[in-house]
């Protein structure tokens, strides 16, 4: 039977080194659906109309480099808004759930959406100033030249508007056990979704 690790959270919370280790630890495969999403953003920042981009995403799509950029991530917000974007996300995710040998997906609805049947379900969380410490810290690393302010601000917008969305909106699934990150370190927030994926197999 396919095992199923469902992982949501906000931006900068930590579910993608997460969700990363935990498939690496139990020897899952891993989606990380926000790429679909962003995928699709690109191809609208490229002029391409969403739900059509959305219709014809191949798996190769996710490969595409400057996904990871905040204006793609901005985009995807956008789309991901789209009822009709959604629905052409669905099989792909949910094939990819039952894949044999069993999958870690996260993103924003997979507990709630995607796969509620999942037998493990996480959310992943921390406070917005603490992943806008994060997510500056990165973009700082990697030289660009940005103010705390403004990538604050960048996550408070994407919050709202994941959690304030009426399609399939970001919240923890009435099962999901709940890890907040903001004084954790990876190591530490790793560990503690080791034990709780454990806990459901
Ligand atoms: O997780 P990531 O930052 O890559 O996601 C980018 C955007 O895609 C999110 O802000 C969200 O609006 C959207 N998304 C979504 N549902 C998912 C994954 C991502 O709506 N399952």
């Amino acid at each position: 039977m396919a095992f199923t690790v469902a992982i949501d959270g906000p931006a900068a919370s930590g579910k993608g080194t997460i969700s990363k280790r935990v498939a690496a630890h139990f020897g899952l495969g891993h989606l990380d659906t926000g790429l679909l999403y962003r995928a699709v953003g690109r191809r609208m920042l490229d002029g391409e109309e969403p739900v059509s981009a959305a219709r014809a995403l191949v798996p190769g799509d996710l490969e595409v480099e400057g996904l990871r950029t905040a204006a793609v991530g901005e985009a995807a917000s956008r789309v991901g808004a789209l009822p009709e974007v959604r629905a052409a996300l669905l099989d792909f995710q949910r094939a990819f759930a039952r894949r044999s040998g069993g999958a870690v997906l996260d993103g924003r609805d997979i507990g709630t959406v995607i796969c509620p049947e999942a037998e493990a379900k996480l959310f992943v969380t921390a406070s917005a100033e603490v992943r806008a410490e994060r997510r500056f810290r990165e973009l700082v690393a990697a030289g660009a030249d940005t103010r705390f302010e403004a990538v604050l601000e960048d996550i408070r917008a994407r919050d709202e508007r994941d959690m304030g969305r009426s399609d399939a909106p970001l919240r923890p699934a009435d099962d999901a056990v709940t890890i907040d990150t903001s004084r954790l370190d990876v190591e530490a927030a790793v560990a503690a979704a080791i034990a709780a994926v454990d806990a459901a197999r």
